[in-house]
């Protein structure tokens, strides 16, 4: 029988993981089958235990559950725990990981070929997926990386965890201007974009919006401000990718597989 693992969320319905991963899986001769679980509300970590009982291999998490999945390993990495959220489990090791971080930062400087040493990064919100990147993108190198999000305190909150970052308003970055600038809030989903003054995105920015699969008001803005724009298919491509590794210890190629979902 194939090695399973598996995508935790809640809802499911949609994931690109089961076609990426069978990819990854086909193109590096690994034996395994990734599926879908939608866990209960209430039921995360009967889910996980169910699945590693059942004979599962690795997890992957995603919302709402990546804290709870963060709080339920004995073993975390190092990347993990500077997060404080996970979104991979690895289960006969009984470790948790992160690797949104190294997926967006990857996606940022080797598909797009934009470096983040030395650049001045601006990271919109301050909810789970701006601080599961926070440490791949001080490691990176930026030189300032600013956490900007409309309830302040959560950014300040984030400032005093993480050393080297700074916490603002949207209204306070009024002249200010960002080589790149990363949309972690959720505001893209329900057609919404953090209000954020129009010196931040010029033509020289590179705009990344987090969510992938439509074009968000945070996108369509920076268009029109001339930036370099892109959604986070990359960055989903990414984190599996590493995530993969982890568990197989095989490193997948990732081009063809974000081309043919990007229907090139
Ligand atoms: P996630 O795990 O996806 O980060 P979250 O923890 O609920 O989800 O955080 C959502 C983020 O999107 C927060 O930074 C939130 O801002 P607030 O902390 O002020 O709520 C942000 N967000 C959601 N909708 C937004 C909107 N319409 N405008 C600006 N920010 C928004």
């Amino acid at each position: 029988m194939s090695d399973r693992y598996a995508l935790v969320g809640n809802p499911v319905g949609h994931s690109k993981s089961p076609r990426i991963h069978a990819e990854f899986a086909r193109a590096t001769g690994q034996d395994l089958d990734y599926g879908l679980i939608e866990a209960p509300l209430d039921g995360f970590a009967q889910t996980v235990e169910g699945f590693r009982a059942a004979g599962g291999r690795g997890l992957n998490v995603t919302l709402p559950f990546k804290q709870q999945a963060f709080a339920l390993c004995t073993r975390v990495s190092e990347r993990a725990r500077l997060a404080g959220v996970a979104n991979t489990l690895v289960l006969d090791q009984d470790l948790c990981d992160n690797t949104d971080g190294i997926g967006l930062v990857r996606d940022v400087s080797e598909n797009l070929g934009f470096g983040l040493r030395n650049q001045n990064v601006l990271l919109l919100g301050a909810g789970g997926a701006a601080q599961g990147v926070i440490g791949a993108l001080l490691e990176a190198g930026a030189r300032r990386l600013v956490v900007a999000n409309r309830t302040v305190p959560k950014a300040a909150a984030l400032a005093e965890r993480f050393a080297g970052i700074s916490a603002s308003s949207y209204e306070a970055l009024a002249g200010e201007a960002f080589d790149v600038v990363i949309n972690a809030t959720s505001a893209g989903l329900s057609d919404e974009s953090p209000l954020i003054p129009p010196s931040v995105i010029h033509g020289k920015t590179l705009a990344y919006e987090m969510v992938y699969g439509r074009d968000t008001p945070f996108l369509a803005a920076a268009r029109r401000a001339g930036a370099r724009v892109s959604d986070g298919l990359g960055m989903l491509v990414e984190q599996a990718a590493e995530s993969f590794f982890l568990w197989r210890g095989v490193r997948p190629p990732t081009r063809a597989i974000l081309a043919s979902l990007r229907g090139a």
